[in-house]
């Protein structure tokens, strides 16, 4: 049997890995499959130590691996918006098999990657986009295809989970844990993508789009990162019998999707609470089937070249067996994608942590409370910290409302002359 013939652009950290993986297993990857698979090329701008190329034919530009014409697969491992999105059209132009762990691209530019792939007849894998190593796009799209999923959450960026899990753990600094993150090669380039939420924000976009069949709608996505949380937020968090995660949200509801990402509070017994470091974790609740759940590393070159490879093997598959009718990258047929809108912030529904620094006389708690009344804001708990300060925090829980009805309240609160500064919010949510 021909070997299938794979061009691998980038050598950077997933590049490395999947290059080192394919190498060292080609044996058992290659009787799973009943061929060889072949790295024919690699391009990228410089060799990497991790990788022995000698081998391998190696070109430092990536767009001759996209035309050259005995690559069956062009995996893209460079990263970043325009250049990527060249190779990937130009491969797919060339008739050639996309495989790419490019989340922002994915997300931003899929739309219109997907309908190339189309006109093309020619399959784009991206597993290793969301969420590492963890096959949840195979999951969502074959292990799940009976059912209607109601809704999914995830920790799915593994920096930003290692900050908020050290945070935790040792009480470290902010800044500190995010340097070693990004000297472990688990940070993007602009750490900023993951501190803010926008990586979470790309792979939650595409998780969305494959669960209800929708289209990439990134612009709609609501981000906030967890750079303003603080040490002493996960310690009343933690003694109300919460943690703080960083969770991509998706929710189908009566009136469209809800799609959001944020710090969120969720009760410390759930399994996903217990989720640390850089590991990544996707609870997904679907009609047949009820709750399942999926673990495992969210970052790392050879974890994220696991699933890379699990593509090429899909496509090496289809390609010896014959098989050339491309399957839908989103999981349902393109003439199907479903028009159900992104809600607003403001129409989402959830409960609220919040705390407020009030000062220390009679009447407070009563003007707040008023506030939270008026507004039909139930509270569940409320909570008075002891302090030496003139203005003590004091922290509520409330149940389920809409953000506009939070938004309107907090303003208020804000407002009052014994409240000092901003309130703090963060969602609860029990999954
Ligand atoms: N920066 C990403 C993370 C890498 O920390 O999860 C994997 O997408």
């Amino acid at each position: 049997m021909k070997p299938v013939k794979v061009g691998i652009c980038g050598l950077g950290t997933v590049g490395s890995g999947t290059f080192n993986v394919l190498t060292r297993n080609a044996a058992e990857i290659s009787r799973r499959i009943g061929c060889e698979i072949m790295i024919a090329q690699v391009g990228a701008r410089r060799d990497n130590p991790d990788c022995d190329t000698t081998s391998t034919q190696v070109t430092r530009d990536i767009f001759e691996v996209a035309s050259n014409p005995d690559i069956d697969i062009v995996v893209e491992l460079i990263g970043g918006y325009e250049v990527a999105l060249k190779l990937v059209l130009l491969a797919i132009e060339n008739g050639k098999h996309v495989v790419t762990a490019n989340k922002a691209l994915i997300a931003v530019h899929g739309n219109q990657i997907f309908a190339a792939a189309r006109k093309h007849n020619v399959t784009v894998a991206f597993e290793s986009a969301v969420a590492g190593g963890i096959p949840i796009i195979k999951a969502l799209k074959e292990g799940l295809a009976a059912n209607k999923i109601n809704n999914l959450a995830g920790i799915i960026n593994g920096t930003g989970n290692f900050i908020l899990s050290e945070m935790q753990a040792k009480g470290r600094d902010f800044s500190d844990v995010l340097k070693e993150a990004q000297a472990l090669g688990y940070a993007e380039a602009d750490p900023t993508f993951d501190v803010e939420g926008i990586d979470a924000a790309h792979k939650l976009t595409i998780l969305a789009s494959i669960a209800y069949g929708i289209p990439l709608q990134f612009d709609k996505a609501y981000t906030e990162g967890i750079s303003k949380i603080t040490a002493e937020d996960i310690r009343f968090a933690d003694e109300l019998g919460y943690r703080i995660k960083h969770l991509g949200i998706a929710r189908r509801t009566a009136q469209g999707i809800e799609l959001r990402v944020h710090p969120t509070m969720i009760p410390k017994q759930t399994l996903i609470a217990n989720v640390n470091g850089v590991m990544n974790a996707v609870v997904v609740d679907a009609d047949a089937v009820g709750q399942t759940l999926y673990y495992g590393a969210g970052a790392g070159g050879e974890a994220t070249g696991s699933a890379v490879i699990a593509d090429i093997i899909d496509i090496a598959r289809n390609i010896i067996g014959g098989n050339t009718a491309a399957s839908p990258p989103l999981g349902f047929q393109a003439e199907t994608l479903s028009n159900l809108p992104i809600l607003a912030m403001e129409q989402t529904e959830t409960a609220y942590y919040l705390h407020l620094k009030a000062a220390e006389k009679p009447g407070v708690l009563a003007a707040v409370t008023k506030i939270l009344g008026q507004g039909g804001i139930n509270i569940e708990a409320i909570v008075q910290k002891e302090s030496d300060e003139d203005y003590v925090p004091v922290i509520l829980l409330t149940q389920q409302v809409f953000e506009f009805q939070m938004n309107k309240a907090i303003l208020e609160i804000e407002a009052l002359d014994c409240i000092l500064g901003d309130v703090t919010r963060i969602r609860v949510e029990h999954l």
